[in-house]
């Protein structure tokens, strides 16, 4: 069990640059439709659409070595103030990157996905920082 906790950790520690890189993208392509007053297009959907799968897919890998190395290590895994940080802002990661404020006007759309991802990444560096940094 402990060898698949690894495996998914490796996955899960290299998965970060395709988060880091979509987050990103969206971020910029955000920030322009808002200030450009530009209307919602399809590379906006697919990039927040992309990036929630990404987010998706580094949570169920984050989850699983969170419970691997609970069922091994033991409920002391649980007391590292430095995993349940990373766990704890990371679900807020989550949740920020995949609020999509459909029903905003579109220049607010823009505006608040900017300012969620914004926060996200912000998040995302500091919660990657407790366990182990970049
Ligand atoms: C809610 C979602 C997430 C959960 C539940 C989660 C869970 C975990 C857990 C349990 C660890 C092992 C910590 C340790 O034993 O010290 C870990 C490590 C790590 N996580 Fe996450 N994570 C999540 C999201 C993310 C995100 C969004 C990123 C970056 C984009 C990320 C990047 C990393 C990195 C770089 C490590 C260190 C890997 C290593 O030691 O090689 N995680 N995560």
């Amino acid at each position: 069990m402990q060898a698949i906790s690894t495996v998914l950790l490796v996955i899960h520690s290299l998965w970060r640059w395709v988060v880091v890189v979509l987050l990103l993208a969206t971020f910029i392509k955000m920030l322009i439709g808002w200030l450009s007053k530009s209307g919602w297009g399809d590379l906006d959907t697919n990039l927040t659409k992309w990036l929630g799968m990404s987010l998706g897919i580094q949570f169920v890998l984050g989850l699983l070595v969170l419970v691997l190395n609970t069922l091994t290590v033991g409920g002391a895994y649980l007391q590292s103030a430095a995993v349940i940080e990373h766990t704890v802002t990371n679900f807020i990661v989550v949740i920020l990157g995949s609020l999509s404020f459909k029903k905003a006007p579109v220049n607010k759309r823009f505006r608040n996905k900017t300012i969620a991802l914004l926060l996200a990444a912000v998040f995302i560096y500091r919660a990657v920082q407790v366990v182990g940094g970049w």
